[in-house]
């Protein structure tokens, strides 16, 4: 298997769990708000990041079950294009954006997203959350995200810590869930500049299981 079809295959069978994170129940909630922080923690960044979504157009590049998304259209942005290559995923996102009521202005699209051919459109933010943890060869996919953004763009990036760090790959590795990659602030900035984003800061996210959130500036 090449390794996006392991990652695609990884969240097809991961869907439910994955979503789970973000679940409902007070147990689940309270117990991942403390031992998975960092999503939290790079969800609000985002949210503030986006600045105001009110008539704008948003890529959500990896978007799993949709939490992001949906959001940003509850917020009102005009329309947000969600592309990820799991569908167990993405039902749960397209179930979750009915439910809620914004269906009308998010599409959900099933694909690769370097594959994925987005013709002319462009978009005013894009944001790819806990998506540059699975990619080998990240600099192809930041430069199309970048092409693709005419305003901000929102990355998140993981760091290595020994023991979060160590213990992370070992779990992936011995459940079959593939590779996880880390990245250094310095190695985040040089991706950035390569990918051709104007102008660029990092957010560090400083809970454990954190690193930076890349903020570009294409406008
Ligand atoms: C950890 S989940 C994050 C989901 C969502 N962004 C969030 O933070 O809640 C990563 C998602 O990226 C998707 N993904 C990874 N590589 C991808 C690729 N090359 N093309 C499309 N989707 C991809 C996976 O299927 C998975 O749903």
């Amino acid at each position: 298997m090449s390794k996006p079809e392991e990652v695609k295959h990884r969240f097809e069978w991961d869907a439910q769990s994955f979503a789970g994170i973000y679940g409902d129940s007070l147990v689940s909630r309270s117990f991942n708000r403390i031992f998975r922080k960092a999503v939290f923690d790079r969800y609000v960044v985002t949210m503030t990041e986006s600045g105001d979504a009110r008539g704008k157009s948003i890529l959500d590049v990896g978007c799993g079950s949709g939490i992001y998304s949906i959001e940003l259209a509850r917020r009102g942005a005009r329309r947000v294009l969600g592309i990820d290559f799991s569908e167990p995923m993405l039902a749960i996102a397209r179930a979750s954006a009915k439910e809620i009521g914004v269906a009308d202005r998010v599409e959900f699209v099933r694909d690769e997203f370097l594959g994925h051919e987005f013709g002319d459109e462009r978009f005013g933010v894009s944001i790819a959350m806990g998506v540059f943890d699975y990619l080998e060869d990240p600099g192809p996919f930041l430069a199309k995200m970048s092409r693709l953004t005419r305003g901000t763009l929102l990355a998140s990036f993981p760091k290595f810590s020994v023991i979060r760090g160590t213990a992370r790959r070992l779990r992936y590795r011995l459940t079959g869930r593939g590779d996880v990659f880390y990245y250094s602030p310095e190695g985040v900035g040089r991706l950035a500049e390569s990918a051709g984003i104007r102008k660029h800061r990092l957010v560090p996210i400083r809970s454990s299981g954190g690193g930076v959130i890349l903020v570009g500036d294409n406008g």
